[in-house]
């Protein structure tokens, strides 16, 4: 099986991470920003946002941006992220890559001591919801426009 990384998002691949998102069928564009929108608001939130691009040997398959920070996180879940933008290319869905790729953003999780990880999903359609309910995140039975979600991390 190919390794899956996360690496940082450098000029060499800038072009095909921004490519991904063309696979996505409309109604997953509706679910995640396009890249192109992350990459810039990494650029303007450089302090605050984790963007890396997933890499399937030395293939760029999908990204994944978090946030090390959220105002709207409630204090007793803190140190907590906030999983901001996660994608995987279509034809490389549903072969387990998003799950193995939570557990490399667990693992990072894990390393810096964070109790919880955040995320927000859609609820209309054939939404990721069940993805994250099979990875193991609970629904906090927020919305804020979007189902707010989150994942205890284990020590
Ligand atoms: C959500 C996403 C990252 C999942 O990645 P993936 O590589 O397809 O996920 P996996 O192959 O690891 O799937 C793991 C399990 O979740 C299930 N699953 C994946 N996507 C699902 C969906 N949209 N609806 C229901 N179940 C889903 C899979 O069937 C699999 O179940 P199984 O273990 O019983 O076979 C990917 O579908 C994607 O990029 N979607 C578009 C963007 C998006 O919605 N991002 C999330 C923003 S909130």
């Amino acid at each position: 099986m190919n390794l899956l990384r996360l690496k940082r998002v450098t000029d060499k691949y800038f072009d095909d991470i921004v490519k991904l998102s063309d696979t996505l069928t409309e109604y997953q564009k509706t679910c995640v920003a396009p890249n192109m929108r992350s990459l810039a608001q990494a650029y303007v939130n450089k302090k605050r946002a984790w963007p890396r691009a997933v890499f399937l040997g030395n293939k760029p398959i999908g990204f994944v941006m978090l946030a090390l920070w959220d105002e709207d996180i409630p204090k007793e879940d803190l140190p907590a992220y906030y999983l901001w933008r996660f994608m995987i290319a279509n034809p490389y869905q549903q072969k387990g890559y998003g799950t193995r790729a939570l557990d490399l953003i667990k693992e990072k999780c894990k390393n810096e001591h964070i109790r919880y990880l955040y995320t927000s999903c859609e609820m209309h359609g054939e939404q990721p919801y069940q993805f994250y309910m099979k990875y193991g995140f609970v629904d906090t039975g927020r919305n804020d426009g979007e189902q707010i979600l989150k994942l205890k991390i284990e020590v």
